[in-house]
């Protein structure tokens, strides 16, 4: 079968990766109602086009904390990009590099950030969760900054790992052969250790991840580092608020796809409201149920500056590594470039709340 939309690329990893990685890869913490819902409410929105617009070229390009990118596209942070494909964050940095889109690497990435940077071609940041072990924390960004990461993005919504019954049924463990090789394997020894009824990532994280850490934390980091930093997990405005009061560079809008606090709205239903209360003073990313160009076209449209995109890359990576994941980032950009036209909306900055309807 030739893809043809991301949900064939869906079809295809669920057909053939093993059920313990399908279900690390696909699902969500408690009901996964919020999983549910973050694809739902993008088909909730409606489109309204404005008609005779000339619509022969469209540019997606955004600008984003200084860097172009040729579509508002991100990959999202996610672990472990070699549970799926032996060429792992390789591929994927490589195939956001030729989508001209951001790629944000996971702090538990299965790959050298040397090596991730070493075969970007585009914007890369780095994702950080707050380790109790601050010393090993900012050795990372120390080595994040020096290969030339651009900004770093922190988790908030995992003060732990929430409880993924999928994994929990599975006993979810890492193989061997996948590991997060930026950290140090004692840090990283309870995630590979396999317990029945127990999910060896819940139980690390409860270990290893610093679950005090409060907004009078972030000066700390801020401190050591000259990077841009972004929160990404912000779902109110009075977080929103917040990060803007602590100087932070940009927010992403995410509930960690679903995975963690299960019951959270889907994140383009609070998208706006985010928006509106840091009135511009810094930009706002969403991620969380991105599938189609039009998904893209209305978080653009509640006034996203870029959408990243998690498990899409991750089933294109599966299906045929570095050109299945650039296919699914060139297949969005090509559906938002349509619905732009269809709408009558020649550039990103013409697309607007009038989009909506
Ligand atoms: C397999 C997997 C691993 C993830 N790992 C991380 C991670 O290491 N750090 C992080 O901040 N978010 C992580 N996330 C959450 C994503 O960054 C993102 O918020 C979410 O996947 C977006 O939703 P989507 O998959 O519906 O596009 C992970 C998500 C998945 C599916």
């Amino acid at each position: 079968m030739n893809p043809l939309h991301v949900a064939d690329y869906a079809a295809a990893a669920k057909a053939t990766l093993a059920g313990d990685v399908l279900g690390y890869l696909d699902g969500g913490s408690g009901a996964e109602w919020t999983l549910r819902e973050n694809t739902a409410a993008y088909q909730r929105i409606r489109l309204r086009p404005r008609v005779l617009v000339d619509v022969e070229a469209v540019d997606t390009a955004v600008d984003l904390l200084g860097s172009s990118l040729t579509a508002p596209l991100g990959v999202a942070p996610m672990a472990y990009h070699r549970l799926v494909h032996p060429d792992g964050e390789l591929a994927t940095v490589a195939a956001a590099g030729a989508a001209g889109a951001l790629f944000v690497a996971s702090m538990f990435a299965s790959t050298d950030l040397v090596r991730m940077a070493d075969a970007a071609t585009g914007p890369l940041w780095m994702q950080l969760y707050w380790l109790r072990d601050r010393g090993a924390l900012l050795d990372l960004v120390g080595r994040a900054e020096r290969a030339g990461y651009r900004a770093l993005v922190l988790t908030v919504d995992a003060p732990k790992v929430a409880r993924r019954l999928r994994d929990l049924r599975s006993g979810f463990t890492l193989p061997a052969h996948v590991s997060a090789v930026n950290l140090t394997s004692e840090l990283m020894a309870p995630s590979h250790v396999a317990q029945a009824g127990v999910s060896a990532i819940e139980r690390h994280s409860r270990e290893r991840f610093d679950p005090t850490i409060t907004w009078a934390d972030l000066a700390w980091l801020r401190e050591r580092t000259r990077l841009p930093l972004v929160l990404k997990g912000i779902l109110t405005s009075a977080d929103a608020w917040l990060a803007v009061e602590h100087g932070v560079d940009a927010v992403v809008v995410s509930n960690h796809g679903g995975r963690q606090l299960d019951g959270v709205p889907a994140t383009v239903d609070v998208l706006a409201e985010v928006v509106d209360a840091v009135a511009g003073a810094l930009p706002v990313l969403v991620d969380g149920g991105v599938r189609r160009g039009t998904d893209v076209l209305k978080a653009l449209a509640l006034g996203a500056a870029t959408v990243l995109v998690g498990r899409p890359v991750l089933w294109g990576l599966a299906h045929s590594g570095a050109a299945g994941a650039e296919h699914v980032l060139t297949l969005l950009r090509e559906e938002l470039e349509e619905a732009m036209a269809l709408c009558g909306r020649p550039t990103t900055a013409d697309v607007d709340r009038s989009v909506l309807g």
